[in-house]
């Protein structure tokens, strides 16, 4: 009898369970599946880069709790072990919408892939970001509309998986060795092209000089740049002179060109990790503006260490959504992103805290490029969990315009864009003669 009742209820207890995980599983499956469901059947899932593990696990928890905690690349150098464990935002993972646009589903199936991650420590090769460009066919798939895209922007959908790129010409002393007393407080990141002489030796000349200020702020500067268009004339041996010469230029082998600036950001992430990885802060911006230097240090000095070690500061750019006119340099398609961009420092030149470069170089790799750099930025910091500080000392949009030769008005911003390698010398002379009375 009790022999008998024990045998019925086991298989009850089992049938309850099966039916529970059964149950369990069916909505999460229906959850997950919820983003393709409005778009077409045909649809692809669309090839990941960063998925270099079979995903077999699914565990409520994980999506539930969207805890996405996972061990970053490890193909910075082969000797030293640099995993860090990253999680991205809730509060960027929530605000983009999903929705059947390209970047949004890349995101998300993205975030997915992580879920399963949990707790595997990547050991990747380092050829995992090696560039295999995205085929015709499955942008044609996933986009309806990929024809009507500019040739541009069409080219930087092919290449938008390709995360990575050999370094050209290094300065791999930059920021000296690491016994202290060559310790780099700021370092200049000027976004260049190569065709840019002028500008650059602006930069070196004025604000952008390398040097040791306020009795003992170690400045270093270096200039990012790729390769010009096959179409332009060959400047190799300038520049390759130029980099010999001032010992400043960094360069990437890939096109230098708008779309690639997202690019651009990460191959320098790497740089400063593997390079630059003690600085205390970074200004990137772009070899057209006038920075005061003075003030920049100044302001830094100043932070305590709670927003030293935060710090992400510029012009900040706030409910920005994509612009659809495709005449603008800013256009962003309706099929590639819909939603809103996060909080962002404006291109033209911000700061960060040196002591975040381990965690964005991580967490860069798991956001989808994006066409608009200064934005891409901006959702890593977001996906960080760290906002953006506004600065009024920086005047990405310019000031006014009988201000804009007023040294004096100068002596108080950080930054200002634009200005050309002229206003630049002459401001800075200005801004530096002992005649000056403000
Ligand atoms: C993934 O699956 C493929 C094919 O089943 C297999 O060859 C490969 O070794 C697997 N990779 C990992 C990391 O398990
Ligand atoms: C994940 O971590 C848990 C606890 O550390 C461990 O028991 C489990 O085996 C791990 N799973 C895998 C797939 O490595
Ligand atoms: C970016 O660089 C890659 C590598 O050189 C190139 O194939 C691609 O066309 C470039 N993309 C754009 C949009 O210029």
């Amino acid at each position: 009898m009790y022999r008998l009742k024990a045998r019925v209820k086991r298989p009850k207890a089992l049938l309850v369970v099966t039916l529970t995980m059964s149950m369990s599983f069916l909505i999460l499956y229906s959850m997950l599946d919820l983003q393709y469901s409005h778009a077409q059947s045909e649809v692809l899932e669309i090839p990941l880069t960063a998925t270099p593990l079979n995903v077999t696990i699914m565990t409520k928890t994980s999506v539930k709790e969207r805890q996405k905690t996972t061990a970053s690349p490890n193909q910075v150098s082969s000797s030293a072990s640099v995993l860090e464990k990253v999680s991205i935002s809730e509060t960027f993972w929530k605000s983009v919408p999903k929705n059947s646009a390209y970047w949004n589903r890349k995101f998300h199936s993205m975030l997915r892939v992580l879920d399963h991650m949990e707790n595997v420590t990547s050991h990747e090769s380092p050829d995992r970001f090696h560039c295999m460009r995205e085929s015709d066919e499955s942008l044609h798939l996933n986009i309806p509309d990929f024809n009507s895209y500019p040739a541009l922007y069409q080219d930087f959908l092919h290449s938008m998986a390709c995360h990575d790129s050999q370094i050209v010409i290094d300065q791999p002393n930059k920021c000296g060795l690491d016994n202290g007393d060559d310790h780099v407080f700021l370092l200049f990141a000027i976004k260049s092209t190569p065709q840019h002489f002028m500008q650059r030796q602006a930069v070196r000349d004025t604000w952008g000089k390398e040097g040791v200020y306020l009795n003992g702020l170690r400045v270093r500067t270096v200039f990012l740049l790729g390769r010009s268009h096959v179409d332009d004339p060959n400047l190799d041996k300038l520049i390759s002179f130029e980099a010999k010469e001032f010992g400043d230029l960094l360069i990437w082998d890939f096109q230098d060109s708008f779309y690639n600036l997202t690019l651009k950001e990460n191959v320098f992430f790497k740089w400063l990790l593997q390079s630059c990885p003690r600085v205390s802060f970074v200004f990137k911006g772009d070899d057209d503006v006038f920075a005061n230097t003075h003030a920049i240090l100044n302001y830094l000095k100043t932070l305590n260490p709670t927003m030293a070690s935060k710090l992400y500061t510029g012009q900040i750019i706030s409910q920005a959504s994509p612009l659809r006119d495709r005449k603008n340099k800013y256009y962003v398609p309706q099929s590639f992103y819909e939603g809103a961009y996060p909080p962002y420092a404006g291109g033209g030149g911000f700061l960060f805290s040196g002591s975040l470069i381990h965690s964005l170089y991580s967490i860069s790799r798991y956001i989808p490029f994006f066409p608009i750099d200064d934005v891409y930025t901006g959702m890593c910091f977001q996906a960080l969990g760290i906002l953006p500080e506004k600065h009024k000392g920086f005047q990405t949009f310019d000031i006014r315009e009988q201000d804009r030769d007023n040294a004096c008005v100068h002596r108080d911003l950080l930054l200002v864009h634009q200005r050309d390698p002229q206003q630049t010398t002459r401001l800075w002379r200005a801004m530096h003669s002992p005649l000056l009375t403000c």
